[in-house]
């Protein structure tokens, strides 16, 4: 069941195919005679100094996948320098959470439709520390999750969802889910109630690139949700680049979906994203050996980026541009 909820995508899962062989097809410019004694992959990102561009991506329900939940993640986030964002279906609380962490915290919305609760949750996370508030914009409605629901998904009994006052009410499903009342005009809202910066997660489109810049937040992550929303949406690397265009350095902007190799990342941040998060990766990690498992997945893609690097004569991540790729 756990495998089905981590793995499944939307409907036919083609997105989430697509997502992997896009990467597959881009390909990369070996140089030589570079010094590539040393290799930097430090970025700062909203005030932030990271010693690496891969975060942990929000993902729901880490207490479906290990029984230590979100605390584990943190742990291991902690001791792979990497940022870690929280799913507004965390299973646990954010100050929970915090005081595992020894790296910097963003906390991920789904904006729930009772505002004077969206405002409890967002002085709850400033006041743990989240440093920056993603917002998820990406899913008014779920897509359809065929293998979830083979599978006979649904929450193992006790586990808490603290920050999913729809679902808590009954006014949502975790299969169906989703706010479909929601607008720019909640960002506006948003913008009003926090001091954090806003980045909104899940867009493809260069239109609403543009729409962002012009609500201005504060970044966006190109996303389609790891497959799981509009099935035969595009890769996300394949629109990154689109976005990028119309962004034009205005903002800052991330990239997630099917991110399996250092030299994934590599493209990324060839095409021009500042960093780059992985959702599953990490809860096959978490499944697997816990903290351990996700520093173990963090720490393989890092020296994975690194040799990726040194192998295409770059040695810092000012110094990768869209030369690295094969064009
Ligand atoms: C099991 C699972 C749960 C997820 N839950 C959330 C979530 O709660 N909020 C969110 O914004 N994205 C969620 N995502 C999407 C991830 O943040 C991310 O966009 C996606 O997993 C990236 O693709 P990858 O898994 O191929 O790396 C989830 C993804 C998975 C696989």
């Amino acid at each position: 069941m756990s495998l089905a909820l981590v793995q499944g995508g939307a409907a036919d899962e083609i997105t989430v195919r697509w997502n992997r062989e896009a990467f597959d097809r881009i390909r990369l410019v070996p140089r030589v005679l570079v010094d590539v004694d040393t290799i930097n992959t430090r970025l700062g990102l909203f005030g932030s100094d990271l010693p690496h561009p891969i975060l942990i991506a929000p993902s729901a329900y880490h207490r479906m996948v290990h029984p230590g939940g979100e605390v584990e993640t943190a742990r291991g986030a902690s001791r792979s320098g990497a940022l870690f964002i929280v799913s507004s279906a965390s299973n646990t609380r954010m100050g929970v959470i915090s005081r595992e962490s020894t790296v910097p915290l963003w906390f991920q919305m789904y904006v729930q439709s009772d505002r004077a609760f969206v405002a409890d949750v967002v002085r709850e996370v400033e006041a743990a520390g989240a440093r920056v508030l993603v917002v998820t914009v990406d899913a008014p409605v779920v897509g359809p999750r065929y293998r979830q629901i083979r599978s006979g998904f649904r929450l193992a009994p006790g586990l808490e969802l603290p920050y999913m006052d729809d679902v808590n009410r009954g006014r949502d499903s975790l299969l169906r889910g989703g706010n479909t009342r929601m607008t720019w005009g909640e960002i506006e809202w948003l913008r009003t109630i926090t001091r954090l910066p806003i980045v909104l997660k899940g867009i493809m489109s260069p239109v609403d690139a543009e729409l962002a810049v012009r609500a201005g937040v504060a970044g966006i992550v190109v996303s389609n949700h790891g497959g799981r929303m509009l099935d035969t949406a595009p890769a996300a690397i394949t629109a990154l680049p689109r976005v990028l265009d119309v962004v034009a350095g205005r903002f800052p902007v991330l990239v997630d979906g099917g991110i399996r190799r250092g030299t994934d990342v590599l493209k990324a941040l060839a095409y021009g994203a500042k960093g780059v998060l992985i959702g599953r990766p990490c809860l096959h990690g978490l499944a697997a050996g816990g903290a351990e498992g996700v520093a173990r997945v963090v720490g393989i893609l890092k020296d994975e980026l690194e040799q990726a690097m040194a192998l295409t004569g770059r040695t810092s991540l000012r110094a990768i541009d869209r030369s690295v790729i094969w064009e």
